[in-house]
């Protein structure tokens, strides 16, 4: 593909990573009906594969927000464009993204969610990239650690191309 300088995990290896993670879900999860929250848009790949390799009840919703990054700890500054349609109070949400980067977007967005009151909230994401963070956020359940390189492909995008790559690539000539 145009564009793409190498390919970091190809199809057989994101299958086996994401049915690990769905299996310590499915186990984690069992009797909890989890609602998975896909952030739009760039997690609805993985989203799509991770909810089949499931084997337990669970409900999805997805949301948009735009992140105007943070000043401080304490100050999420996000602006919900597309919100959830489902009360969250006392459920068991995972937020599900492509990926976490400076994580801003999903402080953000967990500051927003945990304000009504589900009964737990956890991160899972498809790649934990590998850069010094100011904002308190890990993930839960991952799929793969990157190095700080620009990746696309599996519904990561660089304006909004190569989404459709079902392979995971390094953007570069
Ligand atoms: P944040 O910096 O953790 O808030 O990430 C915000 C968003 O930036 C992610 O959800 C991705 O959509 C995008 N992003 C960050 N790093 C990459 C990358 O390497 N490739 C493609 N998109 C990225
Ligand atoms: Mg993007």
């Amino acid at each position: 593909m145009d564009g793409i300088s190498r390919i970091l995990y190809d199809q057989a290896t994101i299958a086996s990573a994401v049915k690990r993670v769905g299996a310590i879900i499915s186990e984690e999860y069992r009797d909890k009906n989890p609602l998975l929250i896909g952030v739009l848009k760039g997690s609805f790949i993985f989203m799509a594969d991770l909810v089949r390799v499931l084997d337990i009840p669970c409900e999805m919703e997805f949301m948009v927000a735009k992140s105007y990054g943070q000043r401080t700890q304490s100050s999420g500054v996000v602006e919900i464009l597309k919100d959830i349609n489902t009360d969250i109070n006392g459920r068991d949400v995972i937020i599900i993204e492509d990926i976490l980067d400076t994580a801003n977007t999903l402080f953000s967005i967990t500051e927003v969610l945990k304000a009504r009151n589900p009964a737990s909230i956890k991160i899972c994401v498809f790649l934990d990239k590998n850069i010094e963070r100011k904002v308190p956020v890990t993930a839960d359940y991952k799929c793969f650690d990157i190095e700080n390189e620009f990746v696309v492909g599996y519904g990561l995008d660089y304006a909004e191309k190569y989404r459709n790559l079902p392979y995971l690539g390094v953007l570069g000539v």
